[in-house]
């Protein structure tokens, strides 16, 4: 691999600084890499079935071509390994290769396995090191970056969690290459997402270049994984515990969370697919609030249906969802205050807002007709 391939982010966070490395070939360094870090670390591997069939024998050779003593726990794929279940299973796995406090978790997966991965780092031995070796566009391009640990409970989605840094993120580009089809669209809302927070050039550069992304081009995808980390990176920076602006990265997530939450975690709605359809509703509520215009809301649905979203919730899986019960998981989500609603809405697109105590008289006549 030619080094000059591979380049690297800044995320400035003070002693919690690290670099996300992107471009072809970092699975193959991936020893090296670490080892410059930590040249003494045993190295406790969590992944799922899927990514270590396909990846896991190149991930090996480089550790051991580094000399890094390495045990793996492997989890079936999906959403339900961010679980009480998954996480102790996990925390003990890892204890049981009797790793201390200076030894490295590596989260080597999409981002189940690094929310996953990062909590059990994050709360065994009260804080271990660990990396984001992330493998699926969606996890290259937001998960793995920027410290969100979490997994699901049964009052809704990422509902326990903590933050905790990686010390390193090696985003492969080449490993993308596996990838089907569904999850790098899915990967693609998260991508679009930072167009329409605050960057509208962004936004029409991802519409030209959505078929490209989806089908999977090195350059187009390794392109948007790196504007996608910059401008992560910017705004972690700013509000690392989500005091203030890092909410804006959470544009049509309480929509999508409670689709996901109503749809169930069973594959048949993936995350990226519901933040497809939340970004779009997001949009179309705000121009019933009168945030925004209604040709920006109709922009952007179009954009999202051209890539390939179902934008109406009444035809995703497992649809239609209890009003009551979308509401529910409105209430519960984190940014809730004092039990009244905030959502992030926008007033254009690349003019994304918090909107606190959000009437819900409206909101549930919108989510009537729309759901
Ligand atoms: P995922 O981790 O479930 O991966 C999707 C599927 O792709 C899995 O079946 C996996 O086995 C497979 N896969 C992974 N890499 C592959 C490869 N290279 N080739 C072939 N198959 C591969 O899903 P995801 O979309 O990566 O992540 C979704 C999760 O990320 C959700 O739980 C969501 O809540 C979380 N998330 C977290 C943050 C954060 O900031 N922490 C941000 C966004 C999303
Ligand atoms: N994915 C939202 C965040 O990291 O804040």
């Amino acid at each position: 691999m030619n080094p000059d391939q591979v380049t690297r982010a800044p995320v400035n966070l003070g002693a919690r600084s690290y670099e996300v490395a992107i471009g072809p070939g970092l699975l193959a360094r991936a020893g090296s890499e670490i080892a410059a870090l930590k040249p003494k670390a045993r190295l406790g591997i969590v992944s799922d079935t899927t990514v270590w069939a396909l990846h896991g024998a190149a991930l090996r050779a480089s550790l051991d071509a580094a000399g890094l003593p390495y045990q793996a726990v492997i989890v079936s794929p999906g959403e339900a390994a961010k679980s009480w279940d998954g996480l102790r299973d996990v925390c003990e796995a890892l204890l049981g290769f009797g790793l201390e406090r200076g030894d490295l978790v590596i989260a080597f997966g999409g981002g189940v396995i690094g929310d996953l991965a990062g909590f059990a780092a994050g709360v065994l031995k009260r804080g271990i090191d660990f990396v984001q070796i992330p493998t699926t566009l969606l996890a290259q391009v937001d998960s793995s970056v920027g410290g969100k640990t979490a997994i699901d409970a049964a009052g809704g989605k990422n509902m326990i969690g903590l933050f905790h840094q990686p010390i390193l993120v090696l985003a492969d580009s080449a490993v993308l290459a596996t990838l089907p089809e569904r999850e790098r669209r899915a990967g693609y809302a998260e991508i679009i997402k930072y167009g329409l927070i605050d960057d509208p050039a962004f936004f029409a550069w991802c519409r030209e270049n959505a078929a490209a992304i989806i089908a999977g081009e090195t350059s187009a995808n390794t392109a948007a994984v790196m504007a996608s980390v910059q401008a992560k990176a910017r705004v972690v920076v700013a509000d690392e515990r989500e005091g203030g602006a890092r909410a804006l990265l959470n544009l049509g997530h309480t929509f999508a969370h409670a689709y996901e939450s109503e749809a169930g975690f069973d594959g048949g709605l993936l995350h990226g697919e519901a933040v497809g359809c939340g970004m779009a509703q997001a949009f179309l509520f705000s121009a019933r609030l009168g945030l925004c215009s209604a040709a920006d809301a109709a922009e952007v649905r179009a954009a999202l249906d051209a890539a390939g979203f179902i934008t109406a919730p009444h035809r995703l899986p497992g649809a239609p969802y209890s009003i009551d019960q979308l509401i529910a998981h409105m209430r519960a989500d984190k940014k809730a205050e004092a039990g009244r609603l905030t959502l992030i809405l926008a007033r254009g697109i690349g003019a994304a807002t918090v909107v606190k105590g959000v009437d819900e008289t409206a909101l549930r006549a919108f989510l009537t007709e729309e759901t």
